[in-house]
């Protein structure tokens, strides 16, 4: 292969390669998952990180402006004309002070990096923003996915926004938050209900994409993840290009984790960053897949060949005991990651931990970051819960520095959030006791008073 970039297979034995322009996203050898991959000899790196900067001087262009394409020589599959943009990627590293205690770190040392500012809401507008640009190099009309909600927020966003596709989005029945719902809905996706959860509106979707050549923007697109490996970079730019000790991510289909793992093997490997971060997944404990099959069940990346076996048992253990995802954290419902290959090599490099959290825990972290002044949605909290549950069992240290990611926005799903702070014991029920939460530990709960002056009054001075 001569070309300057390219698709390789990530299993080191293969190392099959595909053109930059095919969008069927599986090795045409072995069936395996594509890397982007770059001749960083002839496409010359930038020498040094701090380049970067300079980039803010000159935010008038649209690709300065990106929190993506500002790292534009770090991902450059695409000429800057053909990049489409909509301001992605304008987040922000927040040092958490307030939430440091929970997690049991020291003062100083607890950052949140809040994916929720993008425009869509969530993290996914890094991704979208390079998959769309890869799908515009292809000549695409169409494209899709399958989504527990905010993929398919940005693909609708991407393509009512430029105009330049049309988005249909799959999504299983009753398995999303009304505030993404309606973001499909209104911004013009076709929206297929499928009668199923995640993982079958998934398997349809690739089946479906394939029949009709409709391009495909789900985290199996390594384009996608590309455009993922800059929230990396903005947290080292945050943290003046020195790593943090951990790295901390919720975990559902597996696709940020495996960004961050390339973005960082690509750094130390031009010679940008001397110390990787350690990488730590949060899976939510009703969809625990990866929990099982790293922690429990000892899977690895081995050199490129992951034990099959113990994968296909336990998804064969999965069926058998019809199992299937449930947690509050819905947006990572998901019992079958499609990245879990590139996840497993993601925590070799980066000598990574794979936890879960239960929706209690889930839903008490997330009231700490609120109450802290960032609002995230219950699937972003799992990283607050896990970093506290790792610093419990001593594997983070109090003096490590350490970077959760919220991933994406409290408005997406205020049901969840409105529930656990309710005064009303009905609601409550109805929405998490079901899930096994038992008590809303830091509850903020509205108060209750008659349409009478003096008793609001009252109200304020005895609650404030
Ligand atoms: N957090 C949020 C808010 C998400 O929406 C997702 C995934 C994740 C975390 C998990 O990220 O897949 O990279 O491990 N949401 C996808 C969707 C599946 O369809 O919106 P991952």
């Amino acid at each position: 292969m001569t070309d300057t970039v390219y698709q390789r297979c990530i299993h080191p034995h293969c190392a099959a390669t595909a053109a930059l322009d095919d969008a069927s996203f599986e090795c045409p050898k072995c069936g395996g998952l594509l890397d982007v991959a770059y001749d960083w000899n002839r496409i010359r790196p930038p020498k040094s990180l701090n380049e970067f900067e300079a980039k803010w001087a000159d935010r008038a262009n649209p690709l300065s402006f990106s929190g993506v394409w500002r790292f534009h020589e770090l991902l450059p599959f695409a000429p800057p004309e053909k990049v489409l943009t909509i301001g992605e990627g304008q987040t922000i590293l927040q040092r958490a002070d307030g939430v440091a205690p929970y997690v049991g770190v020291d003062t100083g040392r607890l950052y949140l990096q809040y994916e929720g500012m993008n425009p869509s809401g969530s993290f996914k507008d890094n991704g979208m923003t390079a998959a769309f640009t890869h799908a515009r190099l292809t000549g695409a009309r169409r494209a899709a996915c399958a989504s527990t909600g905010n993929t398919s927020a940005s693909l609708a966003v991407f393509c009512s926004a430029s105009g330049l596709m049309k988005a249909v989005v799959f999504i299983g029945s009753g398995k999303i938050s009304y505030g993404k719902l309606a973001q499909a809905l209104d911004h013009g996706a076709l929206t297929v209900q499928i009668a199923g959860d995640f993982d079958d509106a998934m398997l349809r979707v690739r089946q479906v994409a394939a029949r009709l050549g409709i391009y495909l923007v789900n985290s199996i697109n390594p384009f996608r993840l590309e455009g993922q490996k800059t929230i990396m970079y903005r947290v080292l730019e945050a943290l003046r290009w020195e790593a943090p000790d951990w790295i901390v991510v919720p975990g559902g289909n597996l696709g940020n984790v495996s960004a961050f793992g390339k973005a960082f093997a690509e750094l130390s490997e031009l010679g940008l960053l001397n110390r990787l971060p350690r990488l730590a997944v949060i899976n939510a404990a009703g969809a625990h897949t990866f929990q099982e099959l790293h922690t429990r069940l000892s899977l690895r990346w081995n050199a490129g060949r992951p034990s099959t076996d113990i994968v296909e048992r336990y998804y064969a253990d999965l069926d058998a005991a019809t199992v299937r995802a449930s947690t509050i954290a819905s947006a990572i419902e998901i019992n079958r990651p499609v990245n879990l290959p590139k996840a497993l090599r993601a925590l070799d490099r980066c000598g990574g931990v794979v936890r879960e959290a239960t929706d209690q825990e889930i839903l008490d972290a997330k009231a700490k970051v609120g109450a802290c002044g960032l609002g995230c949605e219950p699937a972003s909290a799992a990283s607050v819960a896990g970093a506290r549950k790792l610093r419990q069992e001593g594997i983070i240290a109090p003096s490590d520095r350490v970077v959760c990611i919220l991933t994406g926005h409290q408005l997406k799903d205020p049901t969840a959030t409105v529930a656990y702070h309710s005064a009303d014991q009905k609601t409550f029920d109805e929405v998490l006791g079901s899930r096994g939460v038992r008590r809303a530990t830091f509850a903020n709960r509205p108060v209750q008073v008659p349409n009478d002056i003096e008793e609001i009054v009252k109200a304020i001075e005895v609650f404030s």
